[in-house]
């Protein structure tokens, strides 16, 4: 099993399901419940596991029971979990969310109190053959890039607002949020944001964009790889799954635009399912997906 590394934010989220999102100081009855695990990092780990790669997620706990509950949902995902690090007396990150019946979402994070603001202790297994880090642990994702760099494998970063405190540069694969590419380069226009970014930061960079599929900038020009039209239940974590499925198969050995493709069936297959974990697809899936767009 090819494995990747990846780091970033784990957090609990509780999702309840609600006629209507409050508004008030009063008190509202939900009528469903449901707890999961979620932050980019953390659902690209679990996408990968699921594509039949093996992933170790890199993040910050505290020895809360919101922490032992993503310990356990993590493992039982078949995420490797020996480079989760609980630091006592600290609090895990948790969110509340509440989803309206028309799909509407509304969410109030915590983003976790007193955890390890040491990077030490991050140490890549021999056998990684790629880094996938979020941007919502700006030292840990600095240093996991530095180990990758180190080892010769490709480094890679989902992106992501806020960038402020993120250090990129010994990123080999930038893979943008669209809205994080204008916050970095002061544009809109996604060839000029690519072009600029690319410049800047000296890595292979794309811009992931919803319904649009992809794009990424190659030899000073601007390639497109349009989103699978797919039945959309559910686009939440699409981005996550995108970017788990990216740096498993360039950790295969994958050129770019092949882990693209792979990277937008992945992400849409994930759309036509409920749920995060729960609608992620299987690699034989995928595969048969892939074998249907070539032909
Ligand atoms: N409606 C859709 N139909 C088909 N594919 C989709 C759709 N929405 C997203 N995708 C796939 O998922 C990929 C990632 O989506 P998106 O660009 O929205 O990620 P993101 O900005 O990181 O969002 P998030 O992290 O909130 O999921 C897209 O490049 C595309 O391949
Ligand atoms: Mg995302």
């Amino acid at each position: 099993m090819t494995h990747v590394y990846c780091l970033g934010i784990a957090v609990l989220d509780v999702v309840y399901g609600c006629p209507d999102i409050p508004n008030a100081a009063t008190k509202y009855k939900a009528d469903s419940i449901e707890t999961v695990t979620g932050g980019g990092a953390t659902n690209a780990a679990i996408a990968i596991a699921k594509l039949g790669g093996s992933a170790t997620l890199a993040a910050r706990l505290g020895d809360d029971p919101q922490g032992a509950a993503i310990r356990s949902d993590l493992a039982q995902n078949g995420v490797n979990i020996e480079q989760l690090q609980l630091t006592k007396g600290a609090q895990s990150s948790s969110s509340s969310i509440i989803v309206d019946q028309l799909g509407e979402r509304q969410i109030i994070n915590f983003r976790g109190a007193n955890l390890t603001e040491k990077t030490d202790w991050l140490s890549l297994p021999g056998s990684t053959k790629s880094v996938l880090a979020d941007t919502r642990w700006p030292d840990g994702m600095a240093h996991a890039l530095e180990l990758a760099k180190e080892a010769g494998i490709p480094g890679i970063v989902d992106v992501d607002t806020p960038l402020d405190a993120c250090d990129l540069s010994d990123a080999s694969h930038l893979a943008f949020a669209r809205r994080a590419l204008s916050e970095l380069t002061g544009t809109d226009t996604l060839e000029d944001g690519l072009r600029r970014a690319a410049d800047q930061l000296c890595a292979w960079v794309c811009v992931t964009d919803g319904s649009e599929g992809c794009y990424y900038f190659e030899n000073n020009t601007l390639h497109h790889i349009p989103a699978l039209k797919v039945d959309v239940k559910d686009t939440l974590g699409a981005g996550d799954v995108w970017h788990g499925a990216f740096a498993l198969k360039l950790a295969e050995g994958a050129s770019e635009p092949e882990a693209c493709q792979f990277a937008n069936t992945a992400a849409a297959l994930k759309c036509t399912q409920k749920g995060v974990a729960k609608g992620m697809p299987d690699r034989a899936t995928v595969d048969r997906m892939m074998k249907e767009i070539i032909r």
